[in-house]
């Protein structure tokens, strides 16, 4: 098969011939159908994830066909069009048990643990655990963001930030993370206010339901800007993973507010409003992705037509831009969700 490999970290993406992958035990291949570029992808290439050895193929947020069942898979069969969480949780220890697979203690991750979608095909492990067939009337490229972004924030801004209808969602990054945060607070019925730094994705944020937006290059203080506006935030999100935004997040919270962290850090510690925290009762909440049990809530919200992935996508690429594209999106110079149509 042909996929996306860098031998090195931050070193030269190529598409090239590798074997195709073969189900072990409890796995299912699949053929990729469509895979989104999501900024955790760009980290594993610039080398920030420890789980990554090279040389190594990313790519975790995908749609596929199962071309193969390996030997103890009892849900799934050929033909399937199923979508995975980006962490496959393993089914059978504690917090797994509990169904909270997003924190697993044997968790797998195509695209960082194991190689990954950019490529013609990739395996799901633990597949009866994780793979959920997706509905007929669900694109292509609307489930494989529920993979990983449309996931991670309803996870987000649902289940950690029990968002609730009437209160104000603040979403500090409006790329693919933070549009899906804004989708779901306009599908609770919440007041949402987007922070971006390039107006092309705020104007995205507004399409998808943002009430009000803030420019950070040109706001001094958000968090201040925000308790203007509304009197502060109930839940706010940060939707890049930045000390910068962490802390307008935590600055936007009005007291008792929810502040949710799902943007990654590149650096394992950062200084953040502690005192706020303290003062005004705030509760931190971290995020690691959504448990494939819950992937059904978000296929009821598209049924019911409150909830629009596709909407996000600004941009259709094939397998052969993967090389040029995934380096690029360390310019932020994309506004919206890439994804990859054509392998
Ligand atoms: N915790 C999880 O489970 C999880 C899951 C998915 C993604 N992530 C992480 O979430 C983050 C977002 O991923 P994505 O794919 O949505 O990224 P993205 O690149 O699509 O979006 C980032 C957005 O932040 C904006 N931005 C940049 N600087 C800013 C600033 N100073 N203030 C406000 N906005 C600013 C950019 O313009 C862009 O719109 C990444 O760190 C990614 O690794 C975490
Ligand atoms: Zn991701
Ligand atoms: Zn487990």
């Amino acid at each position: 098969m042909r996929a996306a490999v860098y031998e090195q970290f931050r070193g030269p993406i190529a598409v090239v011939e590798v074997a195709d992958p073969v189900p072990q035990p409890g796995e299912v291949v699949v053929e990729v159908l469509a895979v989104g570029l999501c900024r955790s992808d760009y980290h594993g290439w610039h080398g920030t994830d420890p789980d990554i050895v090279c040389p190594h193929v990313g790519g975790h947020e995908f749609v596929g066909r199962v071309v193969a069942v390996g030997a103890g898979v009892r849900r799934l069969r050929e033909g399937d069009r199923v979508v995975a969480p980006f962490v496959c949780g393993c089914g059978a220890c504690e917090p797994c048990l509990l169904g909270q697979h997003q924190v697993c203690r044997r968790q797998q991750q195509p695209g960082f643990t194991r190689w990954g979608a950019f490529a013609q095909y990739t395996s799901v492990p633990f597949a009866d655990t994780n793979a959920v067939v997706v509905p007929p009337t669900v694109t292509d490229e609307a489930a494989a963001l529920v993979g990983c972004r449309v996931g991670t924030a309803y996870r987000g801004v649902v289940e950690r930030g029990r968002l609730a209808a009437g209160e104000v969602l603040c979403v500090h990054g409006c790329g693919g993370v933070g549009l899906a945060a804004v989708a779901f607070g306009r599908a609770l019925g919440a007041q949402v206010i987007a922070v971006d730094i390039s107006p092309d994705a705020l104007a995205l944020a507004v399409a998808l339901g943002a009430d009000l937006t803030l420019d950070a290059r040109t706001t001094d203080d958000v968090g201040g800007a925000v308790h203007d506006l509304v009197g502060g935030a109930h839940v706010s999100v940060d939707c890049l993973g930045h000390a910068a935004t962490a802390s307008n997040s935590i600055l936007s919270l009005r007291a008792l507010g929810r502040h949710v962290q799902i943007g990654l850090f590149p650096t394992p510690a950062a200084e953040l409003p502690i005192s706020r925290v303290i003062r005004d009762e705030l509760e931190v909440l971290g995020v690691h992705g959504l448990s494939a049990s819950r992937f059904g809530q978000i296929f009821e919200l598209m049924d019911q037509g409150r909830l629009h992935p596709e909407a996000m996508i600004t941009q259709r690429l094939a397998l052969a831009d993967v090389p040029r594209a995934l380096p690029a999106m360390g310019s932020f110079g994309q506004p919206g969700v890439s994804v990859v149509t054509t392998m």
